[in-house]
């Protein structure tokens, strides 16, 4: 088996958010060199805590946890207790947990991992609004040449936007970041609404959790049957868009997603269309190609792998 792949997920759990985590910690293709939180779904205090419980949860407490940015760069934290529940993983009851948050802000920790580690060996994850990441551009700039791969959740360009008609909420949280993060050069795969929302937990899919019997498979679909009824009202579907566990999928079976290699350019400037990922599908500018942007997933074969995975916890 080669050397697994050394990750760092940029988070702001959020039940889809926690499946992610979940699905890396059960995947020997991957080392989570560490988990930065950043406030999005819910605010900080929130989301760290949460990246916690889901590492105890998986019988994992030795991962590292790190705070990261309090708010966005510029606009106003928006949050989404409307979709994730007070806590931001409202469904199963998971304990407070023992494991301690990291000294080390978060930022610090990714400009000192990518510094440190041997250059093109670290892939950022990020499944939240890209503050923490950006942060780290501008306090380093050094490091953007460093990351192998940003493989970020985001953006939505053929289905429109999910918080507001032209923006997906990773984005619209904090547009400014998002615009330094695709403008640093560094090689972009970008999970937008057109993949995730063929991504449906739907009932079945949710009862395979249920049906591994364990700790993490029964708090999973407890947080899947939360998480779904507030997609399921929006989108009348069976199910809702399970996005953020599409970004570590497509590191262990990049053969379940299909896209297109584009530019891709972040409005920062109206508010009509603020945060809405502006993708050149068809070319018709010379802006530079910056991103891969998946369109297609297999999606049978992508919750195979989730149960399959899930149940080695
Ligand atoms: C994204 O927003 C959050 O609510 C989810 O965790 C996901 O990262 C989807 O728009
Ligand atoms: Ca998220």
């Amino acid at each position: 088996m080669p050397q697994p792949r050394k990750i760092i997920i940029d988070t702001d759990p959020g039940q889809d958010d926690a499946v992610a985590i979940l699905l890396a910690l059960g995947s020997p293709e991957l080392e989570i060199v560490g988990i930065s939180a950043v406030a999005g779904n819910v605010p900080l205090k929130l989301t760290e805590k949460n990246a916690r419980k889901i590492c105890e949860l998986a019988g994992r407490p030795e991962i590292k946890v790190y705070a990261g940015a309090i708010r966005p760069l510029v606009r106003q934290l928006v949050t989404a207790e409307e979709v994730h529940g007070q806590t931001g993983l409202n469904g199963p009851q998971l304990p407070e947990p023992a494991m301690k948050l990291q000294d080390q802000y978060a930022v610090d920790f990714i400009v000192e991992t990518l510094m440190r580690e041997e250059s093109g060996t670290i892939t950022l994850c990020p499944l939240g609004p890209l503050t923490n990441i950006a942060l780290a551009l501008i306090r380093e700039p050094r490091i953007a040449p460093r990351i192998k791969e940003i493989v970020l959740m985001g953006g939505g360009y053929f289905e429109g936007g999910n918080v507001t008609p032209a923006a997906e909420f990773n984005i619209y949280v904090d547009p400014h970041a998002a615009d330094i993060v695709f403008r640093s050069g560094t090689p972009i795969v970008m999970m937008p609404l057109d993949v995730t929302h063929k991504a449906l937990t739907t009932t079945q899919r949710t009862q395979a959790f249920r049906k591994l019997g364990t700790k993490v498979g029964i708090a999973t679909a407890d947080m899947l049957e939360f998480f779904e009824r507030y997609d399921e009202g929006k989108y009348g579907t069976d199910g809702g868009p399970l996005h953020d566990p599409c970004v570590i999928a497509y590191l262990i079976k990049p053969e379940l997603f299909k896209g297109r290699h584009c530019n891709v350019s972040i409005e920062t400037a109206s508010e009509l269309t603020m945060g809405m990922t502006v993708v050149d599908w068809w070319g018709v500018t010379k802006r530079e190609k910056n991103a891969m942007v998946m369109r297609d997933i297999d999606h049978d074969g992508f919750f195979a792998l989730l149960v399959e995975r899930l149940g080695r916890l």
